[in-house]
């Protein structure tokens, strides 16, 4: 069995109630998302172990019944996947791309989630909604993220980042910035299920 398959296999035994939901996404990922140039190439290869099993560990860090927003969704990373595992939270899709936008729009709408799934185009600076929990994957440094999202937290809201190897560096440069917010940082190593690869969240509060 290759990585990928052992991925998809534990990821769909260890979430049985919507395995044929993260199914359809993975394979609209796999289609319209490298038609349409959301996906590179060769991402259809390593789309459990690589981009739904990562979104999949966000999923675990947030608490029951919260409003959550996935800046700079793109193709639905981490939002999708934590919104089909997560079937307690309302979950908004923030893009400012209308290519991205439209490819969500179509993907919520074919997984059935218009009901607490949102897409919102636009940039997260230039929001005034109001969020429980940013989410967010390869969008920017932390510093340049605590700037466009400390605006969106509802009191007591929290920022998870998905990040690699340059997590702690991200903390270093921007603790002028959280100690000017009152805020903290930690980096969280989120282990994810057999073939997912690992990875690691800064966590702000
Ligand atoms: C590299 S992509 C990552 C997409 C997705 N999160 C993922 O992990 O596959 C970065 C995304 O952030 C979006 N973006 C860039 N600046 C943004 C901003 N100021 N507010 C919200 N989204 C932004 C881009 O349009 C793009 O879709």
């Amino acid at each position: 069995m290759s990585s990928e398959q052992e991925a998809a296999a534990a990821i769909r035994a260890a979430y049985p109630q919507v395995d044929e939901q993260l199914t359809r996404y993975a394979e609209i990922l796999g289609g319209r998302g490298i038609e349409w140039g959301l996906m590179g190439p060769h991402e259809g290869d390593r789309l459990w172990q690589r981009h739904v099993g990562n979104s999949l560990a966000v999923a675990d860090l947030i608490s029951t019944g919260l409003d959550v927003v996935d800046v700079g969704s793109g193709a639905g990373l981490p939002g999708l996947p934590v919104a089909i595992a997560r079937p307690d939270l309302r979950v908004t899709l923030l893009e400012p791309l209308l290519r991205r936008a439209n490819f969500l729009s179509l993907a919520v709408e074919e997984l059935g989630l218009e009901d607490r799934v949102e897409v919102v185009r636009g940039r997260a600076e230039e929001s005034k909604a109001r969020f429980d929990v940013v989410v967010c994957r390869a969008v920017a440094p932390l510093d340049r993220l605590l700037k466009w999202t400390a605006p969106l937290f509802s009191r007591g809201g929290q920022l998870v980042a998905l990040k690699g190897e340059t997590a702690e560096d991200e903390v270093r440069e921007a603790s002028k910035q959280l100690a000017a917010k009152s805020m903290t940082a930690e980096v969280l190593e989120l282990q994810g299920l057999a073939g997912v690869e690992p990875t690691r969240a800064i966590r702000v509060r």
